[in-house]
């Protein structure tokens, strides 16, 4: 996400800035949360997820772990596993001892982080040959010639796509039915519709570190826009929006104020907000229905005793759907 680039050069031409200037121009104001992943980012969103109020990631972990062996029985053993945004790779430990897989090729932005987090896995599983690929999944990758990943397993774990809009994942869907080719699978982490209270909580943590986590995309984007956003004078507002099933986040002007990013002005009304994310959540018939309409077929759903969340294996038809 850090891109190179000189302190006094012209930005205008440049993706991310192009990208970053529309969402702040807009009526409502907006940040892709693919910024929050800097690397004080990354590691608040660590420490998010150890979190008491914040369910997903301990919840999808277990259910890792206790369906271990029914999910190699269905998805079969000797698999390419695939993981977009692997980061620390940390879940497909669970998987390995029982998926066997014959590669595993964790895709990731993070070159660094990425060669640090193979070694560290390498280390548990010396037998497992590691294919690594620096890449941003949002864009068109190049999958790495030493391997045949026809058939192959992605692994999307987190419920990372609920970052998406609903038909922005069944896009999302579609390219990695392409990916994983004819007889592939793909194993996503879901996080369901629940009651209110437990939603609003996991995004408002007590110790106040999702608010940090918020806050942090403004430095972000003070480094990459040559900005001067002052994160103090935003308040972290989360809240589910019942209607359209998803949480939201924003980030409200405490005050009347002027943002300098480069060269343009942005004013914020008092109470304006930024939306830095959705997390969409679904019941499991509304992700079926999902999966279908991206020519994919639901093959079965794990979830914990709580149905807090899911693990769900997808199947590409053998003639590729
Ligand atoms: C990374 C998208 C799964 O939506 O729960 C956590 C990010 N944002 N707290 C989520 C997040 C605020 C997270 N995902």
């Amino acid at each position: 996400m850090n891109q190179p680039r000189t302190a006094t050069g012209d930005l205008h031409g440049d993706p991310v800035h192009r990208e970053l200037m529309a969402g702040l121009q807009s009526r409502q104001k907006t940040i892709n949360p693919k910024y929050f992943y800097d690397e004080a980012g990354s590691c608040l969103f660590a420490q998010i997820t150890a979190l008491p109020e914040y369910y997903p990631t301990r919840t999808e972990t277990a259910i890792l772990k206790s369906h271990a062996q029914d999910i190699a029985r269905q998805v079969g053993k000797q698999r390419v596993v695939i993981e977009p945004g692997a980061g620390n790779c940390e879940k497909v430990r669970h998987l390995i001892p029982a998926l066997q897989p014959r590669c595993y090729v964790p895709v990731d932005i993070s070159t660094d982080f990425l060669a640090d987090a193979a070694a560290a896995l390498n280390e548990i599983f010396p037998e497992l040959q590691i294919e690594p690929v620096a890449a941003d999944f949002s864009r068109v990758i190049s999958l790495p010639e030493a391997v045949d990943c026809r058939s192959a397993v992605i692994f999307y774990p987190g419920s990372t796509i609920g970052n998406f809009e609903p038909a922005d994942a069944v896009k999302f869907l579609q390219r990695m039915r392409g990916l994983a080719g004819a007889g592939g699978s793909i194993l996503v982490g879901v996080d369901l519709h629940k009651d209110n209270a437990i939603l609003t909580a996991a995004y408002n943590d007590r110790a106040g570190i999702t608010a940090a986590f918020n806050r942090n995309v403004l430095l972000h984007l003070n480094r990459l826009l040559g900005a001067d956003f002052r994160p103090e004078l935003f308040r972290h507002h989360a809240f589910y929006n019942e209607e359209r099933r998803r949480i939201e986040m924003h980030l409200v002007s405490e005050i009347e104020q002027i943002v300098n990013c480069g060269s343009t002005r942005l004013h914020f009304a008092a109470g304006e907000s930024i939306h830095t994310e959705n997390s969409y959540k679904y019941t499991l018939q509304d992700f079926s229905a999902l999966v279908a309409t991206a020519g994919l077929k639901l093959e079965q759903s794990w979830s914990d005793p709580n149905k807090l969340f899911s693990v769900n294996l997808l199947s590409v038809a053998r003639d590729g759907g």
